[in-house]
């Protein structure tokens, strides 16, 4: 059958509220054309995100009014570690508020001036918290992942050459860990396979190099390994899950995505001492060992959550609808990021709107019309979220490419929702000559897409 259903029915609903046009660019001038300031409620369908934006289950909120709210060693807890236990192989789970939380103790334990941390793919607050410490984030994605319209089934993969030459340029001693995104998210949601990440493991293994990932979509990242990777077809899911986390050192989790919750956060660390000294941390700015800034019931929906992510109908239906949103904008004249990746589909702002030079962001030029036209809210993935000045030169330095996303929460909106999001881009297109560049106005030294103000040209 060609139909994808999604293998769920709908207990609740929330309604979303109508607006016009006229009243959607009202709304985008009071926000300085960043979708990121408009108010949620006058949004049609939110594709800003797929972090903290999962609808939950029944049984997640029935885990809710279960969880235990003692302080220490609650039950909500111990169920929760059992499970991360059992999934990821990892011998010390610190519970954290969110992915961040996670990456601002590993940074703040390795990092350092000096330091280099190389990734496929640095997410933005992964760079932001390895250069808040001192470190410089180097980007080590392969060549494929760099070019939108390649064909490549794992363009997420890490250049282990790339990975090699970096060590021996800066000297083993000032690598304190490499990482590995899953899905790599700032390079189109794309895949890392099974074979790369031995790869990687062997050239850090080779150097006393710890290997941690960034494994916020470990689910999305092990069902593409078995549809895409040799060999890999006929095994479960939970297996390639555990095989992924079995070549890493640790692993920061944002549970916000795979984890199918609104908000929560896993570290996770085989190393004893290292464990001892994050420990020290989270209690510091998160809370005890034992709950890291979340209340009983988030752990609970965690656990819950952890599990039901594994389920094989969802992951399926899952992928299977990004890809028909891909399908449906190439088929509607808009270049996106070949093959869509897992959790979003990523639009060529650059080459869909080449009368936009970088200078004048052709990414969020995109989502400002794209919200205007019909109420739907992306992200820039481009020269908003990753350009800056270079210091010493004073000269741009640029992303290799200019993005929108379109990121799909998970289990939220419907068939024809993403129907609609495909009618409206495809109409965009016929008129896309008139849509205009932008310039900032102000903007923050870091994470400036959050914030920043800007003007038409
Ligand atoms: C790959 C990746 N790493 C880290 C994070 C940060 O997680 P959080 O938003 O939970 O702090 C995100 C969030 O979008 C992400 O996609």
């Amino acid at each position: 059958m060609k139909t994808i259903i999604e293998p769920f029915r709908i207990k609740m609903v929330e309604p979303i509220r109508m607006t016009t046009p006229e009243e959607r660019d009202r709304l985008l001038r009071a926000a300085h054309f960043n979708p990121f300031l408009i108010p949620a409620e006058a949004v049609l369908i939110d594709l800003l995100t797929d972090s903290g934006t999962a609808a939950m289950s029944s049984e997640q909120w029935a885990g809710m009014l279960r969880g235990d709210e003692s302080y220490a060693g609650a039950k909500s807890w111990f169920r929760f570690e059992a499970v991360v236990k059992e999934l990821t192989g990892m011998p010390h789970v610190l519970p954290t508020h969110q992915g961040r939380a996670s990456e601002r103790i590993l940074f703040e334990l390795l990092g350092g001036r000096g330091k280099y941390v190389p990734n496929n793919t640095h997410f933005d607050t992964t760079r932001a918290n390895v250069e808040h410490s001192g470190a410089v984030a180097v980007d080590l994605v392969i060549e494929a992942g760099k070019h939108p319209r390649e064909r490549h089934p794992f363009k997420g993969n890490m250049d282990v050459d790339g990975l090699a030459a970096l060590i021996a340029k800066v000297g083993a001693e000032n690598v304190p860990l490499c990482m590995v995104t899953i899905t790599n998210n700032s390079g189109g949601g794309q895949p890392v396979s099974l074979e790369n990440l031995g790869a990687v493991r062997r050239v850090c293994d080779a150097h006393g190099i710890p290997l941690f990932l960034d494994a916020a979509r470990f689910a999305e990242n092990a069902c593409l390994i078995k549809m895409r990777e040799p060999g890999q077809r006929d095994r479960p899911v939970w297996q390639i899950v555990r095989d992924t986390f079995d070549l890493a050192d640790g692993a920061t989790i944002s549970a916000k995505k795979d984890g199918l919750v609104n908000i929560g956060g896993v570290l996770l660390m085989r190393d004893d001492k290292l464990a001892e000294r994050a420990n020290n941390l989270l209690i510091l700015t998160e809370g005890f060992v034992t709950y890291g800034g979340l209340a009983g019931r988030d752990l609970e929906a965690m656990a819950q959550g952890f599990r039901e992510v594994l389920d094989e109908d969802y992951l399926h239906y899952r992928l299977r609808s990004i890809e028909y949103l891909g399908e449906g904008l190439l088929k509607a004249g808009v270049p996106i990021i070949e093959p869509p990746g897992g959790h979003a589909v990523y639009i060529d702002a650059g080459e869909f709107l080449p009368h936009i030079p970088p200078e004048q962001f052709p990414g969020q030029a995109l989502l400002c019309a794209l919200y205007r036209h019909a109420g739907i809210r992306a992200v820039e993935i481009g020269s908003v979220m990753f350009g800056r000045t270079d210091s010493a030169t004073g000269q741009a330095i640029r992303p290799p490419m200019e993005l929108v996303r379109l990121a799909i929460p998970r289990r939220v909106y419907t068939q024809s929702h993403i129907d609609y999001v495909i009618e409206a881009l495809g109409e965009l297109a016929e008129t896309k000559d008139q849509i205009r560049g932008l310039c900032i106005v102000e903007a923050p030294p870091v994470l400036r897409h959050f914030t920043a103000k800007f003007a038409e040209v």
